[in-house]
Protein backbone atom coordinates (compact mmCIF):
# COMPACT_ATOMS: atom_id res chain seq x y z
CA UNK A 1 0.00 0.00 0.00
CA UNK A 2 1.38 3.13 -1.30
CA UNK A 3 1.87 6.15 1.82
CA UNK A 4 -0.73 8.32 2.19
CA UNK A 5 -0.24 12.05 0.76
CA UNK A 6 0.12 13.28 4.22
CA UNK A 7 3.33 11.49 4.85
CA UNK A 8 5.43 12.96 2.48
CA UNK A 9 3.76 16.01 2.30
CA UNK A 10 5.26 19.52 3.23
CA UNK A 11 3.02 21.63 5.21
CA UNK A 12 2.67 25.78 4.81
CA UNK A 13 1.22 27.43 7.95
CA UNK A 14 -0.57 30.60 7.02
CA UNK A 15 -1.92 33.53 9.73
CA UNK A 16 -4.57 34.99 7.46
CA UNK A 17 -4.42 38.46 8.80
CA UNK A 18 -0.94 39.04 8.13
CA UNK A 19 -0.13 36.70 4.89
CA UNK A 20 -1.73 39.06 2.24
CA UNK A 21 -4.31 41.28 1.43
CA UNK A 22 -7.14 40.95 -1.51
CA UNK A 23 -8.62 43.90 0.31
CA UNK A 24 -11.80 42.12 1.68
CA UNK A 25 -11.29 44.43 4.54
CA UNK A 26 -11.98 47.78 2.70
CA UNK A 27 -13.59 46.47 -0.46
CA UNK A 28 -11.03 47.86 -2.95
CA UNK A 29 -7.35 48.32 -3.01
CA UNK A 30 -5.32 48.15 0.01
CA UNK A 31 -6.09 47.00 3.45
CA UNK A 32 -4.01 46.69 7.06
CA UNK A 33 -5.20 43.02 7.26
CA UNK A 34 -4.80 39.87 5.18
CA UNK A 35 -8.03 37.89 3.61
CA UNK A 36 -8.65 34.86 1.43
CA UNK A 37 -8.57 36.71 -1.54
CA UNK A 38 -4.87 37.79 -0.40
CA UNK A 39 -4.37 34.27 -0.29
CA UNK A 40 -5.37 33.14 -3.72
CA UNK A 41 -3.48 35.66 -5.05
CA UNK A 42 -0.81 34.56 -3.58
CA UNK A 43 -0.39 31.30 -4.61
CA UNK A 44 1.95 31.11 -7.15
CA UNK A 45 4.69 32.02 -4.47
CA UNK A 46 3.56 29.01 -2.84
CA UNK A 47 3.51 26.33 -6.24
CA UNK A 48 6.56 28.18 -6.97
CA UNK A 49 8.54 27.43 -3.51
CA UNK A 50 7.38 23.77 -3.80
CA UNK A 51 5.25 22.99 -0.27
CA UNK A 52 2.21 21.08 -0.89
CA UNK A 53 -0.07 21.55 1.74
CA UNK A 54 -1.52 25.08 3.30
CA UNK A 55 -3.01 25.35 6.98
CA UNK A 56 -4.78 28.28 7.31
CA UNK A 57 -5.12 29.73 11.13
CA UNK A 58 -9.06 30.36 11.85
CA UNK A 59 -11.19 32.75 9.40
CA UNK A 60 -14.02 32.21 11.11
CA UNK A 61 -16.20 35.41 12.32
CA UNK A 62 -14.60 36.39 16.10
CA UNK A 63 -14.62 39.38 18.39
CA UNK A 64 -10.79 38.78 17.90
CA UNK A 65 -10.04 38.45 21.65
CA UNK A 66 -7.49 36.01 20.41
CA UNK A 67 -6.93 36.98 17.01
CA UNK A 68 -9.37 33.90 15.49
CA UNK A 69 -9.44 31.13 17.81
CA UNK A 70 -12.34 32.71 19.69
CA UNK A 71 -14.93 31.38 17.72
CA UNK A 72 -18.14 33.00 17.72
CA UNK A 73 -19.47 30.78 14.15
CA UNK A 74 -17.65 27.52 13.36
CA UNK A 75 -19.19 27.10 10.04
CA UNK A 76 -18.85 31.06 8.57
CA UNK A 77 -16.31 33.11 7.58
CA UNK A 78 -15.64 36.76 8.78
CA UNK A 79 -16.01 39.36 7.27
CA UNK A 80 -12.56 40.80 7.48
CA UNK A 81 -11.51 37.37 5.51
CA UNK A 82 -14.34 37.06 3.04
CA UNK A 83 -17.16 35.06 3.01
CA UNK A 84 -17.60 31.15 2.09
CA UNK A 85 -17.68 31.90 -1.46
CA UNK A 86 -14.37 33.36 -1.42
CA UNK A 87 -13.27 30.17 0.65
CA UNK A 88 -14.85 27.74 -1.62
CA UNK A 89 -12.60 29.75 -4.39
CA UNK A 90 -9.54 29.47 -2.36
CA UNK A 91 -10.06 25.83 -2.22
CA UNK A 92 -10.68 25.38 -6.19
CA UNK A 93 -7.62 27.42 -7.00
CA UNK A 94 -5.39 25.35 -4.40
CA UNK A 95 -6.61 21.88 -5.95
CA UNK A 96 -6.03 23.39 -9.16
CA UNK A 97 -2.40 23.73 -8.49
CA UNK A 98 -2.34 20.21 -6.75
CA UNK A 99 -2.12 21.92 -3.25
CA UNK A 100 -4.24 20.36 -0.29
CA UNK A 101 -5.70 23.04 2.06
CA UNK A 102 -6.06 22.34 6.52
CA UNK A 103 -8.71 24.05 7.98
CA UNK A 104 -8.27 25.04 11.73
CA UNK A 105 -10.84 23.46 14.18
CA UNK A 106 -11.33 24.50 17.51
CA UNK A 107 -13.02 22.17 19.54
CA UNK A 108 -11.84 23.01 23.03
CA UNK A 109 -13.90 26.70 23.29
CA UNK A 110 -15.74 28.94 21.50
CA UNK A 111 -15.75 32.56 21.99
CA UNK A 112 -17.97 34.15 24.67
CA UNK A 113 -20.34 35.72 22.35
CA UNK A 114 -20.94 32.07 20.37
CA UNK A 115 -24.64 31.74 20.42
CA UNK A 116 -24.01 28.36 22.66
CA UNK A 117 -22.62 30.50 25.33
CA UNK A 118 -24.82 33.20 24.85
CA UNK A 119 -27.75 30.82 25.64
CA UNK A 120 -26.23 28.63 28.11
CA UNK A 121 -25.21 31.94 30.39
CA UNK A 122 -28.98 32.96 29.71
CA UNK A 123 -29.99 30.70 32.40
CA UNK A 124 -29.29 27.84 34.48
CA UNK A 125 -32.28 25.54 32.92
CA UNK A 126 -31.17 26.76 29.29
CA UNK A 127 -30.79 23.58 26.98
CA UNK A 128 -27.65 24.98 26.37
CA UNK A 129 -26.02 25.24 29.77
CA UNK A 130 -24.30 22.13 29.64
CA UNK A 131 -22.67 22.36 26.79
CA UNK A 132 -20.06 24.56 29.28
CA UNK A 133 -18.62 23.37 31.98
CA UNK A 134 -19.93 25.24 35.43
CA UNK A 135 -19.67 24.34 39.04
CA UNK A 136 -21.16 25.53 41.82
CA UNK A 137 -19.42 27.66 44.43
CA UNK A 138 -18.55 31.28 46.01
CA UNK A 139 -17.38 34.08 44.11
CA UNK A 140 -13.73 34.25 46.24
CA UNK A 141 -12.81 30.55 45.62
CA UNK A 142 -12.35 28.98 41.91
CA UNK A 143 -13.74 25.33 41.77
CA UNK A 144 -10.12 23.91 41.55
CA UNK A 145 -6.52 25.46 41.02
CA UNK A 146 -6.05 25.65 37.62
CA UNK A 147 -4.44 27.89 35.57
CA UNK A 148 -5.40 29.87 32.37
CA UNK A 149 -3.44 30.34 29.49
CA UNK A 150 -1.34 33.83 28.77
CA UNK A 151 -1.94 35.26 32.12
CA UNK A 152 -1.31 33.36 35.95
CA UNK A 153 -5.13 34.09 36.40
CA UNK A 154 -7.52 31.15 37.18
CA UNK A 155 -9.14 29.38 34.65
CA UNK A 156 -12.38 29.79 36.25
CA UNK A 157 -15.01 33.33 35.74
CA UNK A 158 -17.78 33.78 38.17
CA UNK A 159 -20.81 34.14 36.10
CA UNK A 160 -22.77 36.85 38.84
CA UNK A 161 -26.30 36.64 36.72
CA UNK A 162 -26.68 32.58 37.80
CA UNK A 163 -24.15 32.24 40.16
CA UNK A 164 -21.93 29.68 38.69
CA UNK A 165 -18.47 29.65 37.87
CA UNK A 166 -17.12 28.48 33.92
CA UNK A 167 -14.17 26.94 32.90
CA UNK A 168 -11.79 28.45 30.52
CA UNK A 169 -8.12 26.88 29.65
CA UNK A 170 -7.53 30.42 28.14
CA UNK A 171 -9.21 33.85 27.95
CA UNK A 172 -12.50 34.02 30.04
CA UNK A 173 -13.88 34.93 26.39
CA UNK A 174 -12.99 31.58 25.02
CA UNK A 175 -15.04 29.06 27.53
CA UNK A 176 -14.51 25.14 27.66
CA UNK A 177 -16.79 23.35 25.78
CA UNK A 178 -18.18 20.28 27.58
CA UNK A 179 -17.14 17.54 25.49
CA UNK A 180 -18.65 14.72 28.08
CA UNK A 181 -21.74 15.95 26.48
CA UNK A 182 -23.06 14.01 23.47
CA UNK A 183 -24.21 16.97 22.00
CA UNK A 184 -21.61 18.44 21.55
CA UNK A 185 -19.61 15.77 20.14
CA UNK A 186 -22.32 15.31 17.42
CA UNK A 187 -22.45 19.34 17.17
CA UNK A 188 -18.42 19.71 16.69
CA UNK A 189 -18.72 16.81 14.27
CA UNK A 190 -21.78 18.42 12.50
CA UNK A 191 -19.10 21.09 11.87
CA UNK A 192 -16.26 18.70 10.79
CA UNK A 193 -18.40 17.80 8.20
CA UNK A 194 -19.37 20.81 7.12
CA UNK A 195 -15.91 21.83 6.28
CA UNK A 196 -15.33 18.41 4.97
CA UNK A 197 -18.35 18.30 2.37
CA UNK A 198 -16.76 21.39 0.81
CA UNK A 199 -13.63 19.90 0.29
CA UNK A 200 -11.12 20.72 2.66
CA UNK A 201 -8.36 17.91 3.04
CA UNK A 202 -8.91 17.68 6.93
CA UNK A 203 -7.83 19.77 10.09
CA UNK A 204 -5.30 21.35 12.03
CA UNK A 205 -6.77 20.63 15.65
CA UNK A 206 -6.07 23.51 17.98
CA UNK A 207 -5.50 22.34 21.62
CA UNK A 208 -6.98 18.77 20.78
CA UNK A 209 -5.05 17.33 24.09
CA UNK A 210 -7.87 19.89 25.89
CA UNK A 211 -10.69 18.69 25.52
CA UNK A 212 -11.41 15.72 27.73
CA UNK A 213 -11.51 16.50 30.93
CA UNK A 214 -11.42 13.96 34.34
CA UNK A 215 -15.02 14.61 35.70
CA UNK A 216 -13.60 15.20 39.29
CA UNK A 217 -11.78 18.09 37.80
CA UNK A 218 -8.87 17.73 40.44
CA UNK A 219 -6.64 19.99 41.22
CA UNK A 220 -3.07 20.37 39.51
CA UNK A 221 -0.18 18.97 41.53
CA UNK A 222 1.21 21.04 43.25
CA UNK A 223 4.92 20.66 42.08
CA UNK A 224 3.23 21.81 38.73
CA UNK A 225 0.70 24.29 39.94
CA UNK A 226 1.10 27.97 38.10
CA UNK A 227 1.85 26.10 35.02
CA UNK A 228 -1.38 26.98 32.77
CA UNK A 229 -3.83 23.75 32.71
CA UNK A 230 -3.89 23.99 29.46
CA UNK A 231 -0.14 22.31 28.89
CA UNK A 232 -1.13 19.63 31.48
CA UNK A 233 -4.54 18.33 30.44
CA UNK A 234 -3.65 14.78 29.76
CA UNK A 235 -6.78 12.20 30.08
CA UNK A 236 -8.11 8.88 28.56
CA UNK A 237 -11.28 10.43 27.76
CA UNK A 238 -9.38 12.80 24.91
CA UNK A 239 -8.30 9.53 23.60
CA UNK A 240 -11.78 8.27 22.93
CA UNK A 241 -13.42 11.67 21.53
CA UNK A 242 -10.51 11.58 19.43
CA UNK A 243 -11.06 8.35 17.90
CA UNK A 244 -14.62 9.59 17.41
CA UNK A 245 -12.76 12.41 15.18
CA UNK A 246 -10.70 10.12 13.53
CA UNK A 247 -13.96 7.48 12.40
CA UNK A 248 -15.67 10.79 11.12
CA UNK A 249 -12.89 11.84 8.76
CA UNK A 250 -11.64 8.09 7.58
CA UNK A 251 -15.50 7.63 6.17
CA UNK A 252 -14.50 10.27 3.67
CA UNK A 253 -12.69 9.38 0.38
CA UNK A 254 -9.20 11.20 -0.39
CA UNK A 255 -7.46 10.45 3.11
CA UNK A 256 -8.64 13.81 4.82
CA UNK A 257 -6.10 14.62 7.78
CA UNK A 258 -6.31 15.24 11.24
CA UNK A 259 -3.32 16.98 12.47
CA UNK A 260 -3.23 17.63 15.87
CA UNK A 261 -1.75 20.27 17.92
CA UNK A 262 -1.07 18.38 21.14
CA UNK A 263 0.51 21.02 23.06
CA UNK A 264 1.89 18.69 26.44
CA UNK A 265 5.66 19.54 26.53
CA UNK A 266 6.73 15.85 26.58
CA UNK A 267 7.40 13.87 23.19
CA UNK A 268 6.04 10.71 25.48
CA UNK A 269 2.52 12.09 26.08
CA UNK A 270 2.70 13.44 22.84
CA UNK A 271 2.87 9.99 21.12
CA UNK A 272 0.21 8.58 23.00
CA UNK A 273 -2.36 10.67 20.66
CA UNK A 274 -1.24 8.75 17.44
CA UNK A 275 -3.40 5.79 19.43
CA UNK A 276 -3.03 2.48 17.51
CA UNK A 277 -2.93 4.13 14.21
CA UNK A 278 -6.98 5.17 14.90
CA UNK A 279 -6.16 8.74 16.78
CA UNK A 280 -4.33 11.93 15.11
CA UNK A 281 -2.88 10.71 11.94
CA UNK A 282 -0.39 13.62 13.14
CA UNK A 283 0.70 15.57 15.58
CA UNK A 284 2.74 18.42 16.73
CA UNK A 285 5.71 17.86 18.85
CA UNK A 286 6.82 21.28 20.67
CA UNK A 287 9.84 19.95 22.39
CA UNK A 288 12.40 20.37 19.67
CA UNK A 289 11.33 23.63 19.41
CA UNK A 290 11.92 24.24 22.64
CA UNK A 291 15.43 23.77 21.93
CA UNK A 292 18.37 25.35 22.32
CA UNK A 293 20.84 25.35 18.96
CA UNK A 294 23.26 22.60 20.64
CA UNK A 295 23.98 19.52 18.68
CA UNK A 296 23.93 17.68 21.89
CA UNK A 297 19.84 18.40 22.75
CA UNK A 298 19.34 17.87 18.96
CA UNK A 299 20.74 14.72 19.03
CA UNK A 300 18.34 13.82 21.99
CA UNK A 301 15.51 15.67 20.84
CA UNK A 302 15.68 13.62 17.53
CA UNK A 303 16.65 10.06 18.64
CA UNK A 304 13.80 10.46 21.16
CA UNK A 305 11.47 11.59 18.27
CA UNK A 306 12.28 8.62 16.03
CA UNK A 307 12.07 5.83 19.10
CA UNK A 308 8.88 7.26 20.24
CA UNK A 309 6.97 8.52 17.06
CA UNK A 310 8.75 7.61 14.35
CA UNK A 311 8.79 3.91 15.14
CA UNK A 312 5.99 3.12 17.01
CA UNK A 313 3.15 1.47 14.60
CA UNK A 314 0.54 3.87 12.91
CA UNK A 315 2.49 7.03 13.78
CA UNK A 316 4.81 9.34 11.74
CA UNK A 317 6.32 12.45 13.08
CA UNK A 318 6.40 15.96 12.60
CA UNK A 319 8.98 18.88 12.71
CA UNK A 320 8.12 22.55 13.21
CA UNK A 321 10.19 25.38 14.71
CA UNK A 322 8.21 28.65 14.16
CA UNK A 323 4.52 29.45 14.15
CA UNK A 324 1.81 32.22 15.29
CA UNK A 325 2.45 31.14 19.16
CA UNK A 326 6.13 31.51 19.22
CA UNK A 327 9.54 34.02 18.15
CA UNK A 328 10.21 32.99 15.01
CA UNK A 329 13.12 30.43 14.99
CA UNK A 330 15.80 33.25 13.16
CA UNK A 331 15.30 35.31 16.54
CA UNK A 332 15.69 32.39 18.62
CA UNK A 333 18.60 30.98 17.44
CA UNK A 334 19.93 34.56 16.61
CA UNK A 335 21.19 34.60 13.09
CA UNK A 336 20.94 33.92 9.51
CA UNK A 337 23.19 31.09 9.04
CA UNK A 338 21.57 29.04 11.98
CA UNK A 339 18.38 30.01 9.94
CA UNK A 340 19.59 28.49 7.31
CA UNK A 341 21.19 25.64 8.64
CA UNK A 342 17.80 25.02 10.46
CA UNK A 343 15.97 24.24 7.29
CA UNK A 344 17.93 21.24 6.80
CA UNK A 345 16.59 19.55 9.81
CA UNK A 346 12.69 20.75 9.27
CA UNK A 347 13.24 18.97 5.52
CA UNK A 348 15.90 16.57 6.11
CA UNK A 349 14.37 14.43 9.79
CA UNK A 350 12.06 11.53 9.14
CA UNK A 351 8.84 13.79 9.20
CA UNK A 352 6.35 15.84 7.67
CA UNK A 353 7.69 19.15 7.96
CA UNK A 354 5.71 22.08 9.29
CA UNK A 355 6.85 26.10 7.56
CA UNK A 356 5.87 28.48 9.35
CA UNK A 357 4.78 32.11 6.45
CA UNK A 358 8.02 33.96 6.27
CA UNK A 359 9.95 31.75 7.72
CA UNK A 360 11.76 31.36 3.89
CA UNK A 361 12.12 35.05 4.29
CA UNK A 362 14.22 34.47 7.17
CA UNK A 363 12.08 37.13 9.12
CA UNK A 364 12.90 37.96 12.30
CA UNK A 365 10.24 39.06 14.65
CA UNK A 366 8.96 42.48 14.12
CA UNK A 367 9.53 44.62 17.42
CA UNK A 368 6.43 46.09 18.66
CA UNK A 369 6.30 48.83 20.54
CA UNK A 370 4.19 49.53 23.76
CA UNK A 371 1.22 50.96 21.70
CA UNK A 372 1.35 48.45 19.54
CA UNK A 373 0.42 45.27 21.57
CA UNK A 374 -2.69 43.90 20.76
CA UNK A 375 -2.35 40.06 21.38
CA UNK A 376 -3.03 39.28 25.00
CA UNK A 377 -0.59 36.93 24.95
CA UNK A 378 2.60 38.87 23.84
CA UNK A 379 2.72 36.84 20.34
CA UNK A 380 2.73 39.71 18.05
CA UNK A 381 5.98 40.03 16.69
CA UNK A 382 5.91 36.45 14.92
CA UNK A 383 2.79 37.78 13.58
CA UNK A 384 3.66 40.77 11.67
CA UNK A 385 2.91 41.06 8.24
CA UNK A 386 4.54 39.45 4.72
CA UNK A 387 6.57 41.78 3.44
CA UNK A 388 6.24 41.26 -0.21
CA UNK A 389 7.61 44.01 -2.48
CA UNK A 390 10.40 46.34 -1.29
CA UNK A 391 7.79 49.01 -2.09
CA UNK A 392 6.67 51.29 1.28
CA UNK A 393 3.64 49.53 1.19
CA UNK A 394 4.90 45.87 1.13
CA UNK A 395 2.38 44.81 -1.36
CA UNK A 396 -0.30 45.59 0.65
CA UNK A 397 -1.71 48.98 -0.63
CA UNK A 398 -1.49 50.84 3.00
CA UNK A 399 1.74 51.68 4.59
CA UNK A 400 0.99 51.07 7.83
CA UNK A 401 -0.66 47.30 8.38
CA UNK A 402 -2.45 46.04 11.83
CA UNK A 403 0.55 45.30 13.02
CA UNK A 404 4.39 46.80 12.26
CA UNK A 405 6.38 45.34 9.38
CA UNK A 406 9.12 42.78 10.20
CA UNK A 407 12.85 44.32 10.27
CA UNK A 408 14.11 45.09 7.00
CA UNK A 409 11.15 44.28 4.86
CA UNK A 410 13.15 46.47 2.50
CA UNK A 411 15.56 43.63 2.15
CA UNK A 412 13.58 40.66 3.48
CA UNK A 413 10.57 40.48 0.76
CA UNK A 414 9.36 38.33 -1.61
CA UNK A 415 10.15 39.96 -4.74
CA UNK A 416 13.59 41.22 -3.09
CA UNK A 417 14.91 37.62 -2.74
CA UNK A 418 13.28 36.12 -5.22
CA UNK A 419 15.78 38.04 -7.35
CA UNK A 420 18.46 37.20 -5.36
CA UNK A 421 19.31 33.73 -6.42
CA UNK A 422 21.89 33.28 -2.73
CA UNK A 423 19.30 34.53 -0.32
CA UNK A 424 17.41 32.37 2.06
CA UNK A 425 14.44 32.19 -0.33
CA UNK A 426 16.37 30.35 -2.67
CA UNK A 427 17.91 27.79 -0.11
CA UNK A 428 14.38 26.62 0.71
CA UNK A 429 13.10 26.76 -2.78
CA UNK A 430 16.24 24.52 -3.74
CA UNK A 431 16.04 22.08 -0.38
CA UNK A 432 12.27 21.81 -0.89
CA UNK A 433 13.22 20.41 -4.84
CA UNK A 434 15.97 18.30 -3.43
CA UNK A 435 13.20 16.56 -0.83
CA UNK A 436 10.85 16.51 -3.62
CA UNK A 437 13.27 14.34 -6.07
CA UNK A 438 14.11 11.98 -3.23
CA UNK A 439 12.19 8.85 -2.01
CA UNK A 440 14.79 8.53 0.80
CA UNK A 441 14.35 12.48 2.34
CA UNK A 442 10.15 12.14 1.54
CA UNK A 443 9.24 8.67 3.17
CA UNK A 444 12.88 6.63 4.10
CA UNK A 445 14.21 4.97 6.75
CA UNK A 446 16.39 7.46 9.00
CA UNK A 447 19.47 6.89 11.25
CA UNK A 448 21.48 9.15 13.04
CA UNK A 449 24.95 8.90 12.67
CA UNK A 450 27.60 9.20 15.23
CA UNK A 451 29.43 12.65 14.72
CA UNK A 452 32.04 15.50 16.17
CA UNK A 453 30.46 16.88 19.75
CA UNK A 454 28.97 20.01 17.77
CA UNK A 455 27.11 17.75 14.70
CA UNK A 456 24.45 16.36 13.79
CA UNK A 457 24.33 14.40 11.11
CA UNK A 458 21.67 11.34 9.67
CA UNK A 459 21.30 9.15 6.98
CA UNK A 460 18.01 8.65 4.88
CA UNK A 461 17.28 5.79 2.79
CA UNK A 462 15.05 4.36 0.85
CA UNK A 463 13.67 1.91 0.95
CA UNK A 464 13.72 1.70 4.77
CA UNK A 465 17.16 1.38 6.14
CA UNK A 466 17.51 -2.76 7.12
CA UNK A 467 19.43 -3.34 10.29
CA UNK A 468 23.19 -3.23 10.07
CA UNK A 469 23.02 -1.26 7.32
CA UNK A 470 23.93 1.93 8.05
CA UNK A 471 27.32 3.73 8.02
CA UNK A 472 30.27 2.67 10.46
CA UNK A 473 29.02 4.46 13.43
CA UNK A 474 32.88 5.52 14.22
CA UNK A 475 33.43 6.54 10.28
CA UNK A 476 32.06 10.33 11.43
CA UNK A 477 34.79 10.95 13.74
CA UNK A 478 37.79 9.78 12.48
CA UNK A 479 39.98 13.23 12.36
CA UNK A 480 41.31 13.93 8.96
CA UNK A 481 38.47 15.43 6.69
CA UNK A 482 40.76 15.10 3.57
CA UNK A 483 41.35 11.67 3.36
CA UNK A 484 38.04 11.07 4.96
CA UNK A 485 36.87 13.08 1.94
CA UNK A 486 38.31 10.44 -0.77
CA UNK A 487 39.12 10.41 -3.80
CA UNK A 488 36.49 13.03 -4.72
CA UNK A 489 34.85 11.01 -7.24
CA UNK A 490 31.47 12.32 -5.61
CA UNK A 491 28.50 9.94 -5.10
CA UNK A 492 25.64 9.09 -7.46
CA UNK A 493 23.53 11.77 -8.10
CA UNK A 494 21.08 11.07 -9.99
CA UNK A 495 20.40 8.08 -7.24
CA UNK A 496 17.53 9.20 -5.05
CA UNK A 497 17.24 6.66 -2.72
CA UNK A 498 20.66 7.30 0.21
CA UNK A 499 20.65 11.04 1.58
CA UNK A 500 23.22 12.27 4.23
CA UNK A 501 22.45 15.68 6.06
CA UNK A 502 25.09 17.07 8.42
CA UNK A 503 24.83 19.88 10.28
CA UNK A 504 27.26 21.80 12.31
CA UNK A 505 25.89 23.87 14.93
CA UNK A 506 29.05 24.60 16.27
CA UNK A 507 31.13 28.49 16.61
CA UNK A 508 34.14 26.37 14.77
CA UNK A 509 34.64 24.75 11.52
CA UNK A 510 33.75 21.14 11.69
CA UNK A 511 35.58 17.97 9.85
CA UNK A 512 33.16 14.45 8.99
CA UNK A 513 34.33 11.97 7.43
CA UNK A 514 31.68 11.69 4.49
CA UNK A 515 32.21 11.34 1.12
CA UNK A 516 29.87 12.02 -1.47
CA UNK A 517 28.54 15.11 -3.60
CA UNK A 518 27.31 18.22 -1.90
CA UNK A 519 23.47 18.99 -3.09
CA UNK A 520 22.69 21.78 -1.41
CA UNK A 521 24.69 23.58 1.28
CA UNK A 522 23.17 26.38 3.39
CA UNK A 523 25.39 28.74 2.37
CA UNK A 524 25.36 28.14 -1.10
CA UNK A 525 28.99 27.01 -1.54
CA UNK A 526 30.44 23.61 -2.67
CA UNK A 527 27.08 22.52 -4.17
CA UNK A 528 27.60 19.99 -7.21
CA UNK A 529 31.40 19.24 -6.48
CA UNK A 530 32.59 16.87 -4.07
CA UNK A 531 32.33 17.30 -0.07
CA UNK A 532 35.68 18.77 1.57
CA UNK A 533 34.80 17.28 4.43
CA UNK A 534 34.79 20.38 6.20
CA UNK A 535 31.65 22.62 7.59
CA UNK A 536 31.97 26.20 8.34
CA UNK A 537 30.57 27.56 11.38
CA UNK A 538 26.68 27.06 11.33
CA UNK A 539 26.92 25.50 8.28
CA UNK A 540 24.55 22.54 6.76
CA UNK A 541 25.27 20.15 3.85
CA UNK A 542 22.89 17.00 2.22
CA UNK A 543 24.78 14.99 0.43
CA UNK A 544 24.81 12.44 -1.87
CA UNK A 545 26.91 9.66 -0.43
CA UNK A 546 29.60 7.95 -2.37
CA UNK A 547 28.65 4.04 -1.62
C1 LIG B 1 -3.61 27.24 20.40
C2 LIG B 1 -3.36 28.29 19.34
C3 LIG B 1 -3.19 29.62 20.00
C4 LIG B 1 -4.46 29.94 20.75
C5 LIG B 1 -4.85 28.84 21.71
C6 LIG B 1 -6.26 28.98 22.16
O1 LIG B 1 -2.53 27.06 21.22
O2 LIG B 1 -2.26 27.92 18.56
O3 LIG B 1 -2.89 30.63 19.09
O4 LIG B 1 -4.30 31.15 21.46
O5 LIG B 1 -4.76 27.56 21.11
O6 LIG B 1 -7.15 28.69 21.12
Amino acid sequence: MSAPWWQSAVFYQIYPRSFATGGAGTGAGGSPTGDLAGIEAHLDHLSWLGVDALWISPFYPSPQADFGYDVADFCDVDPTYGDLAAFDRLLGSCHERGLRLLVDLVPNHTSDQHPWFRAARSSRDDPKRDWYIWRDGTPDTPPNNWVAAFHPVPAWTWDDATGQWYLHQFLREQPDLNWANPEVVEAMHGVMRFWLDRGADGFRIDVVHGIGKDPELPDDPPEVAGIPHSALNDVPQTHELIRGMRTLVDAYPGDRLLLGEVYLLSTEQVATYYGDGDELHLSFNFPPLYTRWRAKRWRQQIADTHRLIGERPGAWPTWVLSNHDNARHRSRYGSEERARAATFLLLGLQGSPVLYAGEELGLDDAVIPPDRVVDPGGRDGCRAPIPWTAAPDHGWGVTDAWLPWPPDPEYRNVETLADDGASILHLYRRLLAARAASPALQLGGFVLLDAPDDVVAWRRTAPPAAAGDTVGADALRSGDADEAAGDGSGGDADDPSDRIVVVNMGSAPASVAVRGTVLVSSDGTGEGAPFTGTLAPDQAVLIVPTR
